[in-house]
């Protein structure tokens, strides 16, 4: 796993592998490019590797080789981004194509990019909600996995719609690892078509 902040959606994946709805499958490693990211402290006091590999300063593919370096020593199947505040460079995605799993709080293509929850309140959408999509080399906009769509109230501020979004972000992310880990899908073109068994 991959974040740089609160890791909410860590811990909801965490949870989810312990209580068995993500059978057979284990957080092996936590990477932050922030060395404060609190999501650190939730993984080691869980027992989860967590490991710090500071980003400040270095050219985007010049940190990302020392990322994947340090996932090619546990060899993950997946790598899931969770509140990751940097843009993959194309080496990292060829490393790992197919293999990489983002959230992001909007029904894409719908808002890419920051403060997704503040563009649809902006915007004036009666409805927003979060996306589980592979990651290729451009922001936000790989194939779509899973979404799940929440109303917006007219009482929202940002961080109202905000919450409401992430309890789906939490509930859809492991869905979709577990789908994606389970390899019951296939792609066509940009669909991805969820099939019962593995491909
Ligand atoms: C989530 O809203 C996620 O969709 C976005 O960044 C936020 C991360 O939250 N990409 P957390 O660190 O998982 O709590």
């Amino acid at each position: 796993m991959l974040l740089s902040g609160r890791g909410s959606n860590f811990v909801a994946l965490a949870e989810s592998v312990a209580a068995g709805r993500i059978p057979n499958a284990e957080i092996v490693l936590v990477v932050s490019n922030r060395e404060n990211a609190p999501g650190l402290e939730r993984a080691r006091e869980r027992g989860i590797a967590a490991r710090v590999i500071p980003s400040k300063g270095l050219e985007r593919e010049a940190y990302d080789r020392m990322v994947v370096a340090a996932l090619e020593e546990v060899k993950p199947e997946l790598v899931c981004l969770a509140g990751y505040m940097r843009l993959l460079s194309p080496y990292f995605v060829e490393q790992f194509r197919g293999k990489i799993l983002n959230i992001h709080p909007s029904l894409l293509p719908a808002f890419p990019g920051l403060e997704a929850q503040r563009q649809a309140l902006e915007h004036g959408v009666k409805f927003s909600g979060c996306t589980v999509h592979f990651v290729d080399e451009t922001l936000d906009a790989g194939a779509i996995v899973m979404q799940a769509v929440v109303p917006v109230r007219d009482a929202d501020t940002p961080e109202s719609l905000a919450e409401r979004i992430l309890d789906e972000e939490h509930r859809i992310y492991s869905e979709a690892a577990r789908i994606v880990l389970e390899g019951r899908y296939r792609i066509e073109g940009r669909r991805v078509i969820l099939t019962s068994g593995k491909a």
